[in-house]
This record gives C-alpha cells, sequence and structure tokens, in this order.
C-alpha cells in the first residue's frame, strides 16, 4: 500500500491566517475531486470528523451526508452536541441513528475486552453501512484520518504489533467501496485544531479530549449492563464538569471514569448501602505510549468524591488511579 508523506515544506500550521489558507486551499480540491457526486461521512463527534465535516460543509454543502451513529457508549450529552452543532447550526445533512439497544443487546454478558471492542467495531460498520445503502448515488466516503494515522499505518505494515485493537470506519463491506476523500491527512492534531476554529467549531468540540472508538463501553468494565453504564455516564458528566471549572480541563490530557463489575459494602441513610467505586483516571502524555499522572488538588478530589457518591445512584466510593503508564494501560481495558 502506498502512502501519501508529508513534504518537508509544509508550514506547520500554527495561526489562524495559515488555517485559513489551508482551508481556501482544501474547498478548492475538494471541489475539484468530488464535483457534483454526493460524499458520505461518518461524524463520529471527535476533532478529525468534526473539522473533516466542517470542511466539507464549507466546500460543497448538501452534497455531504454525514451520518452520527449513537452507539449507546457516547459521554453525558455528546450525541445532543454534535445535532445541535451539525444540524441546527451548521445546516448539515444529518442522519442520526439511535443504536444504543443493537449495541447493548450485543455485548449483554460479554466480559471480555478485545471481544468487546471487536463487537463495537464490526457492529459500527455493519450499522454505518445499512444507512449507507439507504442513500442514493454516494461516490465517495470522506475520513478524518489524520498524519500520525498514516505513520502508524505505516509502523504496521513494517510489522510492529499493536497492544489493542483501534477501530476506523475502513474496512466497509465489498458492495461500498467508494473513493476516498481525506482533507486532513497530512496535518498533526494540533494543526487539526487550529483549522477547527478556523471553521468556526465550538472551542470544546475542538479541543475535546481523546475519546476511544468504543466509548464507554471499554470502562464499563466486563460484562456491561445498563445501569452500570448509566452511572459511569453520570459520574464521568460530573468529573468534567469540576475539571472545567477549576481549570484542569486544560492541563490534564485525558481523564475520565471507569466502573469495575464489583460492589462493596457502604453505608448511606444509616443503612447498608452495597455499590460500584467509581475510579477516577487523569493522565498526561505526549504520545499515549506513556503517561504520568496528574496531580489533582485535594479540594478537588473531595468535591468530586462527594458530588458523585451523593448524586449518582448505585455508586458508593471513588478511587484515584495513581499508576503510570507502564505499568496501567491509559483504558483499564
Ligand atoms: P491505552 O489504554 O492503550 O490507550 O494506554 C492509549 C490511547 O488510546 C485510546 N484507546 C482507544 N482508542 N479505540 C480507540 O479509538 C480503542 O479501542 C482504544 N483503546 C484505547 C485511549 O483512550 C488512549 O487515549
Amino acid at each position: 500500500m502506498e502512502y501519501n508523506v508529508r513534504p518537508e515544506t509544509m508550514a506547520r500550521i500554527t495561526t489562524p491566517e495559515l488555517a485559513h489558507a489551508f482551508i481556501e486551499e482544501q474547498v478548492k480540491e475538494i471541489r475539484a475531486q468530488v464535483g457534483d457526486k454526493k460524499v458520505l461521512l461518518a461524524l463520529s463527534g471527535g476533532v478529525d470528523s468534526s473539522v473533516v465535516a466542517a470542511l466539507l460543509i464549507k466546500a460543497i454543502g448538501k452534497q455531504l451526508t454525514c451520518v452520527h451513529v449513537n452507539h449507546g457508549l457516547m459521554r453525558k450529552n455528546e450525541s445532543e452536541n454534535v445535532i445541535e452543532v451539525f444540524e441546527k447550526q451548521l445546516d448539515a445533512n444529518l442522519v442520526y441513528v439511535d443504536a444504543t439497544d443493537r449495541f447493548l443487546d450485543l455485548l449483554a454478558g460479554v466480559s471480555d475486552p478485545e471481544r468487546k471492542r471487536k463487537i463495537i467495531g464490526k457492529e459500527f460498520i455493519e450499522v454505518f453501512a445499512e444507512e449507507a445503502r439507504k442513500l442514493e448515488d454516494v461516490s465517495y466516503l470522506a475520513q478524518g484520518t489524520i498524519y500520525p494515522d498514516i505513520l502508524e499505518s505505516i509502523k504496521q505494515a513494517e510489522g510492529k504489533k499493536a497492544v489493542k485493537s483501534h477501530h476506523n470506519v475502513g474496512g466497509l463491506p465489498e458492495d461500498l467501496q467508494f473513493e476516498l476523500v481525506e482533507p486532513i491527512k497530512l496535518l498533526f492534531k494540533d494543526e487539526v485544531r487550529v483549522v477547527g476554529e478556523a471553521l468556526g467549531l465550538p472551542h470544546a468540540m475542538v479541543y475535546r479530549q481523546p475519546f476511544p472508538g468504543p466509548g464507554l463501553g471499554v470502562r464499563c468494565l466486563g460484562a456491561i449492563t445498563r445501569d452500570r453504564l448509566h452511572a459511569l455516564r453520570e459520574a464521568d458528566a460530573i468529573l468534567r464538569e469540576e475539571f472545567d471549572n477549576c481549570g484542569l480541563a486544560e492541563k490534564v490530557w485525558q481523564y475520565f471514569i471507569a466502573i469495575p463489575d464489583i460492589k462493596s459494602v457502604g453505608v448511606k441513610d444509616d443503612s447498608r448501602y452495597e455499590g460500584w467505586p467509581a475510579i477516577i483516571r487523569a493522565v498526561n502524555t505526549k504520545d499515549a505510549m506513556t503517561a504520568t499522572i496528574e496531580e489533582i488538588p485535594y479540594e478537588v478530589l473531595h468535591k468530586i468524591v462527594a458530588r458523585i457518591t451523593n448524586e449518582v445512584e448505585g455508586i458508593n466510593r471513588v478511587l484515584f488511579d495513581l499508576t503510570p503508564k507502564p505499568t496501567g494501560t491509559i483504558e483499564w481495558e
């Protein structure tokens, strides 16, 4: 397989001016590539697919159809935000698919992390393919491939083994072989964010922390149940809100809650209260290959503990994971 290599002369996009120049150039290139044909995009709500969507909307408007598959493993309000920004603000052609039940039914009773990942990845492609088949005359598939993905593919082609199987929308069935539109494939993540802001996307969307494809599925540890998934989503929203409030959101690379499939004995309102522990993970890293633990002020931790144990049904303890990577991976699964 051949890969595009970033020319050494290509200037790093660090300013709004450089971003606007890139956008103008890409708008021309996209129009030249697709003409009056239709383009499809899997819009996850992550930085990369959001920036590609905004670029394509600018270039070809309603010739683009975005499909947002909610696998039921999104964080609180995430799908709602995608609808708000793309359908309401940018007037995109957006197909929203709530596939929560399909995913959770398939995942019921499955506890092995890699099997969970495979099921989520495969079903995601399945749901997306079903939606793609309903659309007529689509010729192109847009993807939020960025330069590190290309570098990673080159490395894998050279025989290095991946630790966990990450998924994207590659691997669509044979009958859906589209030509690809990959307008940000030579950009690094920091450049994608500068371009995203220049395109007018909300700051929170552009600076969103990384979120794995299988979503909360690999944070609701072991076999996923709806009640524990709900508790995880609520606890995670509290953590994010408190990190936002005290400025930690800007300083910590990735922070989230994981909930294991165990209960401990606790006490609430003078009665025995068995509940799950919520585990806080807050790490800094440059390349996700190694990670260090961010020091969180005790008063912030106390507040998070109080809010989670008071506000989230089913959680009676909060733990803070102090393990760097290695030996702990960033995710628990
Ligand atoms: P680990 O847990 O391997 O995570 O230290 C490194 C980075 O990768 C993310 N991650 C994933 N991303 N699909 C993804 O798209 C996955 O299956 C997956 N597993 C881990 C993780 O959130 C961290 O940023």
